[in-house]
C-alpha cells in the first residue's frame, strides 16, 4: 500500500507567501476596485535590462538555426557563464569555474542542498528566517513536530535575531552546537547584514566544530556598508566550511526568468567518521553536489544563461546598477516615510527589505489586516518568518516608485 512522506504533514498549511496571497485574493474578491499597493513578496518590478533581452533574443535565434542549435546543456551550467561568474564575482577569491553550479534559483538550491547531509544532523536557523530553509528540512524529516505553543519545530536550533542583538546572532549565543548553520546576509527578512568580524566568528566556529555554513548571499548586490563582505569567501578559511548561494533574481529582474548559482568549493570536505578527528576518509561536497545535479537536473536553458552572461557586459552592469539604485531609493523613501509616521524600522541600508515594528505592538497578522483594509497596502507579517518576528512587519523596496511614495503617504495619515 502506498504511503506518503508524513513529514509533509508537519508543515504549516501554507507556504508563507501563499498564505499572504490567499488573504489578498479574498480581500479583492470582496473589494474588486481596491487600489492595492503590493509590498509583500520580494518580487521585482523593473523590467529586464535591455542588454539581457538582446542576448536572449540572439540566443533564441541560434536555437532556431540547425548550425547553431543546442540540445541538452551541461547540468552544472555552460562554461561561458561559469567563467564569467568567476571573473566578475570572485576576482581575487580564487574560486574556480568547476566550483560554480548554475541553477534555476537560490530558493531551489537552498532547499535541495539539504539532501547532502545526514538526517540526524542538527540545523541552526535564525529566528526570524527565510521560510524555505526550515520547510525544506521539515520535508526531509530532519525536525520533530511543530509546537503550536512556541511556534517552533522540535529538534531545530533557533538563533534569535532581535533588537537585543541588533538582529545579528553570533556563535557565543548558542546553547548547542549545530552541524549545519544557515546564514542569510544581507538578511531576509530583517534587512540587516553581517560585517566582517561577525562572519569571521562564524567561520571560526564552523571550523572548530566541523560544522558547515550555508551562506545565502542573494541580496549581496544591495550592500553599501564598507565592512560588509559581499561573499563569505572574503573570510579566510571559509572555503573549507561554507557553501554560498547567489541569484540574479533581485539584481537583473530574473524572478520570472530563473537563474542563480551555488558555489561549492573543492576544499569543502566532510569527514566520514562520526567523531571530530579528521581522517583519510573524507568526501568532497563539490563531488556530491555535482553527482546530485547530474542525476536530478538538466541545467538552466541556454537562452537564459546567455541572458545572465550579458549582465557582466559593460552596458549590462550599468543597467543592473540602475535597477539596484532605484530599489535602494525606494528603501530610503520607505524608511523616511515610516520615521515620519513615528514607526521604528530597521534594514533598508544594505538590503531591499525594511523590518518595521508594528505600531502599538500589534500582532503581525492583525497589523496585516489593518494595512490591507485601511490603507490597501500588502506587506508580510513578521511572525510568518518565525516566532521572534511577532510584532514586526516586512515591507519590500522592490515596488514601483510612485506606488512606494503613495504607500508612505497612506501610512502617515
Ligand atoms: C521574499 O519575499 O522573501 C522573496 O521573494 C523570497 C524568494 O526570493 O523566494
Amino acid at each position: 500500500m502506498i504511503k506518503i512522506n508524513e513529514n509533509f504533514l508537519k508543515l504549516q498549511e501554507n507556504y508563507l507567501f501563499s498564505d499572504v496571497n490567499k488573504r489578498v485574493e479574498e480581500y479583492l474578491s470582496l473589494n474588486p476596485n481596491a487600489d492595492l499597493i503590493k509590498m509583500g513578496i520580494g518580487d521585482v518590478t523593473r523590467p529586464i535590462p535591455k542588454t539581457v533581452i538582446e542576448a536572449i533574443k540572439t540566443a533564441t535565434d541560434e536555437l532556431g538555426d540547425s548550425k547553431t542549435f543546442r540540445g541538452y546543456g551541461p547540468e552544472q551550467g555552460y562554461d561561458f557563464l561559469r567563467n564569467s561568474i568567476v571573473e566578475n564575482e570572485y576576482k581575487n577569491l580564487e574560486i574556480k569555474a568547476d566550483e560554480i553550479f548554475v541553477s534555476d534559483g537560490a530558493k531551489c538550491d537552498t532547499a535541495n542542498i539539504v539532501e547532502l547531509f545526514d538526517k540526524d544532523i542538527k540545523i541552526a536557523i535564525t529566528d526570524p528566517v527565510y521560510p524555505v530553509y526550515l520547510d525544506s528540512n521539515v520535508m526531509y524529516g530532519r525536525t520533530g513536530e511543530y509546537n503550536i505553543e512556541t511556534g517552533k519545530y522540535d529538534g531545530v536550533i533557533y538563533m534569535q535575531a532581535t533588537e537585543d542583538n541588533k538582529f545579528v546572532p553570533l556563535p557565543e549565543e548558542l546553547e548547542e552546537i549545530p552541524d549545519l548553520i544557515y546564514i542569510c546576509s544581507p538578511n531576509n527578512p530583517t534587512g540587516i547584514a553581517m560585517n566582517k568580524s561577525d562572519l569571521k566568528k562564524w567561520v571560526k566556529f564552523a571550523k572548530n566544530n566541523c560544522s558547515i555554513i550555508l551562506f545565502d548571499a542573494a541580496y549581496e548586490a544591495f550592500i553599501e556598508t564598507k565592512d560588509v563582505p559581499h561573499s563569505i569567501y572574503e573570510i579566510e578559511g571559509a572555503k573549507e566550511v561554507a557553501i554560498e548561494f547567489k541569484s540574479y533574481s533581485k539584481t537583473a529582474g530574473f524572478t520570472g526568468l530563473r537563474c542563480a548559482y551555488t558555489v561549492v568549493p573543492k576544499e569543502l570536505q566532510v569527514n566520514l567518521n562520526k567523531g571530530k578527528e579528521r581522517s583519510e576518509e573524507i568526501v568532497s561536497l563539490n563531488k556530491l553536489w555535482n553527482r546530485r545535479s547530474t542525476t536530478k537536473f538538466n541545467g538552466v536553458s541556454y537562452i537564459i544563461q546567455r541572458g545572465a552572461e550579458a549582465i557582466y557586459s559593460e552596458e549590462g552592469r550599468k543597467e543592473v546598477e540602475q535597477n539596484i539604485r532605484y530599489y535602494k531609493e525606494n528603501a530610503i523613501i520607505i524608511k523616511e516615510g515610516l520615521k515620519k509616521a513615528g514607526i521604528t524600522a530597521y534594514g533598508g541600508a544594505d538590503s531591499p527589505y525594511i523590518w518595521m515594528k508594528t505600531p502599538n505592538n500589534k500582532k503581525s497578522w492583525d497589523y496585516f489586516d489593518i494595512l490591507l483594509n485601511k490603507y490597501n497596502i500588502v506587506g508580510t507579517p513578521g511572525v510568518g518568518f518565525g516566532p521572534s518576528g511577532e510584532g514586526y512587519f516586512r515591507l519590500t523596496a522592490f515596488g514601483d516608485r510612485e506606488k512606494t511614495i503613495e504607500a508612505m503617504k497612506r501610512m502617515s495619515l
